[in-house]
């Protein structure tokens, strides 16, 4: 059932992203390829489906334009994803099977990219559909969310800031949450506010988004180690060639010899596999138990996740929401 819904939820993005971006042959061409480029190279469209469904199950049936809502966070999204990858934050080359932005078009026009899809998505949510003060408050709690206190960039400040130190647990929830947890409770939360969800129902599902978020960053982050580039469509191993220590590492790091946190060290320093073998650290991880202890940690939140939303009246589309969580952390890309 809920495969049925990512799928039906995927194509009512992907057409409302189409509708509301300019045409590759708009002028000036550039920028309106390199948005397009990122924005359909494939995403899960995750953010969307969640903040469709979540008005869904607030109105009892889809409200009328909230794709147009789901498409906004995708584009919030989206820009966050072009900026990320970029070589001042986590150099990548690869995203959703395709060559990053910047590598296409160059950095310039893909820091322009991710902030003309920031822009068009705040245009796109001051048109929605909705009365008048529901519309005011889905554009502040978006913005808190992408913002700098407890939103993305917050998180992606103190990513940035923690590279090559090993976060402490509380730093690293701090990450997650703020970093990927706020814009996914932005998500739900403002799909809720869209259908006119009172109060309870909008932090009810804002608390379930925010637990799948900790979940989504902590499956993320097992996946960068343990997944391939293919099935994935980014690159493995990035954030440790990155100096980022994860959940996974930590374990390892407070469990193993001097001899083995060299090794660790020695990625960290050379930002490269070169004196050691990515084989190497996920043998680490795996010997200590610190891949399964991360996965375990992920299934937590989501179990925390579920339990936010069982106040809701039973549906078909609760039972769909209740399987997400469980979508997130077995998912494999
Ligand atoms: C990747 O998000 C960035 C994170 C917050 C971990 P997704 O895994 O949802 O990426 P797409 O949208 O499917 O490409
Ligand atoms: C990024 O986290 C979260 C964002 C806000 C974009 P990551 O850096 O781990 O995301 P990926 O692995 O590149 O998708
Ligand atoms: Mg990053
Ligand atoms: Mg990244
Ligand atoms: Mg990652």
């Amino acid at each position: 059932m809920l495969s049925e819904t990512l799928e039906q939820g995927r194509a009512a993005a992907d057409a409302a992203l189409d509708r509301l971006l300019p045409l590759e042959t708009q002028d000036p061409v550039s920028i309106h390829k390199a948005m397009r480029h990122s924005v359909f190279a494939g995403g899960k469209r995750l953010r969307p489906v969640l903040c469709m469904e979540a008005g869904r199950m607030v109105a009892g049936s889809l409200p009328a334009g909230i794709d147009e809502l789901g498409a906004a966070v995708e584009l919030l999204h989206t820009y966050s994803l072009i900026h990320d990858d970029l070589p001042a934050l986590d150099n990548d080359d690869l995203r959703r099977g395709r060559p990053t932005c910047h590598k296409v078009f160059g950095e310039a026009l893909a820091i322009l990219a991710g902030d003309a899809l920031q822009t068009r998505a705040y245009e796109v949510l001051a048109k929605l559909k909705c009365p008048a003060e529901a519309r005011v408050r889905i554009v502040a709690e978006i913005a808190r969310g992408t913002g700098t206190v407890d939103g993305m960039i917050g998180g992606q400040v103190v990513d940035l800031e923690a590279e090559r130190t090993a976060p402490n647990a509380v730093m690293l929830e701090y990450i997650h949450r703020s970093k990927t947890g706020a814009l996914i409770a932005a998500s739900l939360l403002s799909g809720g506010l869209y259908a006119g969800g009172k109060d309870d129902a909008v932090v009810h599902l804002e608390t379930f988004g925010r637990s799948i978020g900790l979940a989504f960053q902590i499956v993320d982050d097992v996946l960068d180690l343990t997944a391939s580039e293919e099935v994935l469509g980014k690159p493995v191993a990035s954030d440790l060639r990155e100096g980022k220590v994860t959940m996974a590492v930590i374990h390892t790091l407070e469990r193993c010899t001097p001899a083995e946190r060299k090794l660790v060290e020695k990625v960290l320093e050379e930002r490269a596999f070169i004196g050691v073998q990515h084989e190497q650290i996920l043998e680490l991880l795996t010997r200590y138990g610190s891949i399964q202890y991360a996965h375990d940690a992920a299934a937590q939140h989501a179990e925390i996740a579920r339990r936010a939303i069982c106040t809701f009246p039973d549906s078909e589309i609760k039972s769909a929401l209740l399987f997400v969580p469980e979508f997130v952390v077995e998912r494999n890309s």
